[in-house]
């Protein structure tokens, strides 16, 4: 049985990658952080011998800023393949908490990387890497030799880790490598990610439960993926013998307005835009009532206006492709949302 070894595997991206993992056999062993509440919702389903799939999960407490932790873990499990998704993932959060952030998706990574090199250097490793790195691009779409220029916290420390995997991978033949992830979502995306943000209040709207959306940068622009995809993109490229460095895309760029305007359809409202800036807002075009209004509270200090990736080296090299793209990807999560909404909203009465 294959053992791997996944951080951050309460996550979507750990989540959904342990279910993967597990339905392929594997014995998968979960880092989770210690903390005074049970939050696991996303993996205690998942949790021992399950009869639906023949591999197994353990789970072991650990923290991404705890080096002894990670090095007596690596040498416990031994893993066959290591998948590095912990991280503070949050980029406007970053901004409040540079340190943190850095110290977790930085040095964190430097961590496992060497509890690997000292522990298991047959091991293979993914580190969950990101467009971010890329900052405002200097072409369009960005491919795996478009120029970085981070320009967050968040994606400073990102880069930090990108370049010590390659290092290690040149200076001891680790078999590492970055998976270069666009933005990919699902019904398990935290709350504060603006898809899942989206998707949530306009379920929830539509239940009577909230009266209108408040959001922050209506015109920044995204490749938006589908997390199982990506998730399955990681797997294929720890197959490979050769470790390289992927760009993981759909190739296809949507606004955040456009994001909006497609959730509140499948509502059955047609919104109208009135206003600049600030005052921009989106209005019922049935009943004139203000649906959306920009709160600058969530604008960030600085932003990407538009992130589009190429992913050629990808299909080609290795046959992935995306199964689920925007307009697909907006389905699956309105219908997942109005869902718990609806059930919120019966449970009320
Ligand atoms: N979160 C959030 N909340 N973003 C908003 C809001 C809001 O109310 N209003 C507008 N936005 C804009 C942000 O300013 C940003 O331009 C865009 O929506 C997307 O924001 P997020 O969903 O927070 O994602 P991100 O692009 O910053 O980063 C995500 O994708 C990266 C690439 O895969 C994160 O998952 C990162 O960890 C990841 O590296």
């Amino acid at each position: 049985m294959k053992k791997a070894l996944i951080t951050g595997v309460n996550g979507q991206d750990g989540s959904y990658l342990t279910e993967f993992l597990l339905n392929k056999g594997y014995e998968v062993h979960g880092i989770v952080r210690r903390t005074s509440s049970f939050s696991r919702e996303r993996i205690d389903p998942l949790q021992g011998v399950n009869a639906k799939n023949p591999g197994k999960l353990e789970l072991h407490y650990g923290d991404m800023g705890d080096e002894k932790n990670l090095r007596k873990l690596v040498e416990k499990v031994r893993p066959d393949e290591v998948y590095n998704l912990a991280s503070q993932s949050h980029v406007g959060i970053s901004f409040e908490m540079p340190e943190y952030s850095t110290n977790v998706n930085a040095l964190g990574t430097l961590r496992l990387l060497e509890a690997i090199h000292d522990y298991a250097p047959a091991a293979r490793f993914f580190q969950a890497s990101s467009s971010e790195l890329f900052g405002e691009a200097e072409e369009s779409p960005q491919t795996e030799q478009t120029p970085f220029k981070p320009n967050s916290p968040y994606a400073v420390a990102k880069l930090y880790a990108y370049w010590m995997v390659v290092n290690y991978r040149q200076t001891y033949d680790l078999h590492a490598c970055n998976g270069i992830l666009f933005n990919h979502e699902s019904p398990r995306r935290g709350e504060n990610f603006v898809t899942r943000k989206i998707t949530q209040t306009v379920a929830r709207i539509s239940e009577g439960l909230e009266e209108s959306l408040f959001i922050g940068n209506m015109g920044a622009k995204r490749d938006w993926g589908y997390a199982p995809d990506y998730v399955r993109a990681m797997w294929m490229m720890l197959q490979q013998d050769e470790a390289e460095d992927f760009v993981v895309a759909t190739g296809e760029l949507h606004s955040v307005r456009e994001l909006i305007e497609k959730s509140f359809t499948h509502i059955g409202i047609q919104l109208e835009w009135n206003g600049v800036a600030t005052d921009e807002k989106g209005i019922d075009s049935k009943t004139g009532k203000v649906m959306v209004q920009v709160n600058p509270k969530y604008y960030r200090p600085i932003d990407i206006d538009s992130v589009l990736g190429d992913a050629s080296k990808i299909r080609e090299k290795l046959g992935w492709e995306p199964e689920v793209k925007f307009d697909r990807l907006v389905d699956i999560m309105m219908k997942a949302d109005l869902a718990v909404a609806r059930k919120h909203g019966r449970d009320a009465v």
